[in-house]
């Protein structure tokens, strides 16, 4: 059986494992955009025009296998558990991945942490992936890697497997030359090389293309063009695909039964005449506190809409086992005290703050009773939750204020952008948002809504496997 076979790899795994009282297992299928988009290849049996299942390779612990097994499948997954024990899972998942690597591409260089041990368990992390697929993968295979937590694995599948078909895809942001360069030199050489083992190496924005390119030359001394660079015997190119989310999922849920019912409940507690909502993973990068300093600041400013407006901020767990996550939820909720403390009243708080993980028919609810989204992130490699608020409004209504810094600002030019470190501008964005006639609202929503429609998360990946196709056969030519 030569079937090419598709092969992701991921740090997650595209389901939940849980088990009943009974001891069955049961497989909950994630529903976020990357599985979505992979989902939908499979449910249309067409995956290299065949009704094939997906192998997906992700980090998990051993409990979600039963006797004799090493992989778990679903109808449309073949899920392959890289199994990594917990210290080394640690220093990888924690230390080199979310202390280093993580704040240094958001430009945060002061917390990020250069610990040698937290670099060689990365290291090792990416050979226990890569010796578990380099055991597995077959000529004409396509394996398609993602994210941060797996940069060197490209290189490291390329060793073994000369001709494969390897795609690599960054969903951070990738750091300007001046910020990559605080990383010990060793590291930069490792990381970049790991990432140029792929054919086609992907960025949300062209920005972080040319940062990626720009390092690449300095560091590795490579010739590079637009979009392509030349090492020995190879052409390795790196383009820009923005990635995005199922519209049409999300513009049914305006009016999906069960959204409708959380909408009414919500609004029945929801009572000010103007809501604005936030939903994000507690994360430094996410500008929390810029958005509640800008609040603040609004308040003070416009004593006319107190009692009017609420803020509801969705913070969802994440991390908490790193002291800079943990600090943050500190200061996060010392902010929101302050805030309601100051300027609320026995009937009303101006801040309503919910530290847990939404159902998707919450999420719904609250996108779609919005009349603002909040959105302000110091950096953000896309920023999928202001694509998935533009798509659920099919009512034409509602305001997105969006960060500069967020990817998706790119895309989302009927956003009011602002830049989140400053309050006043912040405050004024609150109050055009709030003041915005629904013709103007209907315009702005119109024209985003036209963009996600036609790149949504289907393009996405069709862009994505047809470069990496075209790449393929243009080395071919090089050879
Ligand atoms: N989301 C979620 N659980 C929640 C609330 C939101 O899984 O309780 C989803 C949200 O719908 C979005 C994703 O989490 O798809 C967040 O993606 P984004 O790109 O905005 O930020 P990230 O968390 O990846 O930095
Ligand atoms: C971002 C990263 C993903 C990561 C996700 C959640 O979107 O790009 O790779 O999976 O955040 O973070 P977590 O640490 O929980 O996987």
């Amino acid at each position: 059986n030569d079937e090419k076979r598709l092969i992701i790899v991921a740090y997650r795994i595209p389901f939940k494992v849980t088990f009943k009282e009974s001891g069955e297992r049961v497989l909950q299928q994630n529903s976020g955009g990357l599985v979505s988009a992979i989902l939908s290849l499979a449910e249309k049996g067409d995956v290299f025009g065949k009704n094939q299942k997906i192998h997906w390779f992700g980090y998990s612990t051993p409990d979600i296998l039963q006797e004799g097994e090493t992989q778990v499948e679903n109808e449309n997954f073949i899920v392959h558990p890289v199994l990594i024990e917990d210290a080394l899972n640690d220093a990888y998942y924690e230390g080199f991945c979310n202390s280093t690597i993580w704040p240094i591409s958001h430009y945060y260089p002061y917390l990020t942490s250069f610990n040698e041990e937290d670099y060689e368990a990365y290291v090792k992390a990416n050979k226990i992936f890569a010796d578990q697929i380099n055991a597995f993968i077959r000529p004409g295979d396509m394996v398609w890697i993602q994210d941060y937590q797996l940069m060197l694995l490209p290189g490291m599948l390329r060793s073994e497997n000369p001709d494969a078909s390897i795609g690599y895809f960054h969903h951070i942001p990738f750091a300007t030359f001046e910020i990559f360069r605080l990383l010990p030199k060793q590291w930069q050489t490792e990381l970049l090389k790991g990432m140029i083992g792929a054919d086609l190496v992907g960025f949300h924005t062209n920005d972080y293309s040319q940062y990626f390119l720009r390092s690449v030359q300095r560091v590795l001394g490579y010739d590079t063009t637009a979009r392509d660079i030349s090492i020995p015997n190879r052409i390795v190119r790196v383009d820009t695909f923005p990635i995005s989310i199922d519209y049409n999922k999300f513009q049914e849920l305006y009016n999906d039964p069960g959204v409708i019912e959380k909408r009414k409940e919500f609004l029945k507690d929801l009572s000010a005449e103007k809501n604005i909502f936030s939903v994000d993973r507690l994360d430094y990068s996410k500008g929390l506190i810029h958005r509640l300093n800008g609040f603040e600041y609004f308040l003070d400013q416009y004593p006319q809409w107190h009692t009017r407006v609420v803020l509801t901020m969705i913070v969802v767990p994440s991390r908490e086992t790193i002291l800079k996550y943990a600090e943050m939820k500190h200061e996060l909720e010392e902010a929101v005290g302050r805030i309601n403390g100051k300027y609320g009243t026995l009937g009303w708080r101006p801040v309503i703050y919910l530290y847990r993980s939404l159902s998707f028919e919450e999420l719904g609810a609250l996108y779609t009773l919005a009349d603002v989204a909040l959105i302000t992130p110091i950096r953000d490699g896309m920023n999928l939750v202001a694509k998935e608020f533009v798509a659920t409004r099919t009512d034409k209504k509602g305001v997105l204020i969006l960060s500069e810094m967020a990817g998706a600002s790119l895309e989302l030019n009927g956003a009011i952008l602002i830049n989140p470190t400053d309050k006043r501008t912040l405050a004024a964005a609150i109050i055009q948002a709030l003041t915005m006639d629904e013709q103007e609202q209907t315009q702005r929503m119109q024209m985003m809504q036209d963009r996600i429609r036609v790149y949504d998360i289907f393009k996405w990946t069709e862009d994505y496997m047809d470069q990496l196709d075209i790449i393929k056969l243009k080395q071919m030519e090089f050879e």
